[in-house]
């Protein structure tokens, strides 16, 4: 079931944070689905409760045109209908403004967020009250950004520059957006750290502080960047070094200070890699795409459960269910 993510993060807010995870091909959807069912090996496992979790799907612009966008949201339709216990939002990551009002127009994007965050305050808040204004028309809900990640997301890189709690008031007011994704020291990418950076939680306890009470905090750059996938990696071929990500343990505290909703691609694409340079070395004769790919959806599958595990929201589909008939 596709339910907006202001209905996921009312039932989230202070006690837990929902996973946002990117999607580009089949196996990943398939493994997120059953992962956000507790399923691991197949389809037909039964759903497991406990590990059970409401999530986002994000599509960025650059999977919407990896393929074709439509190819994405037929999956995701058919998705559905093979995991019919699910719920989840549908979700525009880093939308420019034509993007939002194509994912509007479909009919089938249930949040869109535009990133303006490159702009001025001024220009931010003007956008993205054009956009609210033709997304809440249709009932959708728009994520917007104030501050920047390091990193690249897209074709921007960021350099980075802390979320100002004062302008993030401003903001909220002003541009009538839903959620906003403010920047507290994480950035995009495998290489978020380096020594012994983490999260700011002083600027995000300042900004739940200053904004309404309740009002959703969006987390990017959210990827813990596991030693074991890297080292799994560099050990079957790879050379990434110094790879680093945000802590597992800062999510729930970041989730208590309002942080609704967290962002993870790279770590996808970690479980991806290690997966498939594994199965090719141990296996250098195979030349046949399904061994690696059945290995990766259980992978994904699993570690989507151990994800929402650190981030709260594993055991919490059936609390969701209720609280939206309720
Ligand atoms: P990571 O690169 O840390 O996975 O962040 C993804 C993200 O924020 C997508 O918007």
């Amino acid at each position: 079931m596709i339910v907006t993510t202001k209905q996921l993060f009312q039932h989230a807010y202070g006690r837990y944070a929902v996973g946002a995870y990117n999607i580009n091909n089949l196996e990943q959807t398939v493994g997120l689905f059953r992962g956000n069912l507790g399923k691991s090996k197949s389809n037909a496992d039964p759903v497991d409760a406990a590990k059970s979790a409401p999530f986002i799907l994000q599509i960025s612009r650059g999977a919407r045109s990896y393929t074709d966008k439509r190819f994405l949201e037929a999956m995701i339709r058919t998705a559905d209908q093979v995991f019919p216990e699910v719920i989840f939002a549908v979700h525009l990551d880093h939308g420019t403004e034509e993007a939002c009002y194509d994912c509007i127009e479909s009919g089938f994007y249930s949040s869109v967020m535009i990133d303006a965050s490159h702009e001025k305050l001024p220009k931010n808040i003007e956008i993205t009250r054009r956009v609210v204004e033709r997304a809440h028309a249709k009932g959708i809900v728009v994520e917007a950004e104030l501050g920047q990640l390091g990193g690249v997301e897209e074709d921007v890189t960021g350099s980075v520059c802390l979320t100002d709690p004062a302008e993030a008031a401003e903001f909220v007011e002003k541009s009538g957006c839903d959620s906003l994704a403010v920047a507290i020291g994480t950035s995009h990418g495998a290489y978020k750290f380096a020594g012994k950076q983490g999260l700011h939680f002083d600027v995000l306890e300042e900004i739940q502080k200053i904004l309404p009470k309740g009002f959703p905090l969006v987390m990017h750059g959210s990827s813990s960047v596991p030693k074991e996938w890297v080292e799994r990696i560099n050990n079957a071929g790879g050379k990434m070094k110094s790879a680093s990500g945000v802590p597992e343990e800062q999510y729930l505290p970041a989730a208590k200070l309002g942080v609704c909703k967290v962002n993870i691609d790279t770590d996808g694409r970690l479980v991806w890699c290690a997966i498939h340079r594994e199965s090719f070395r141990d296996d250098p004769a195979n030349f046949d795409l399904r061994p690696p790919g059945t290995l990766f959806m259980a992978a994904y599958a699993d570690y989507i459960v151990h994800k929402n595990t650190m981030l709260g929201s594993a055991g919490q589909l059936e609390a969701v269910r209720k609280a939206l008939k309720e």
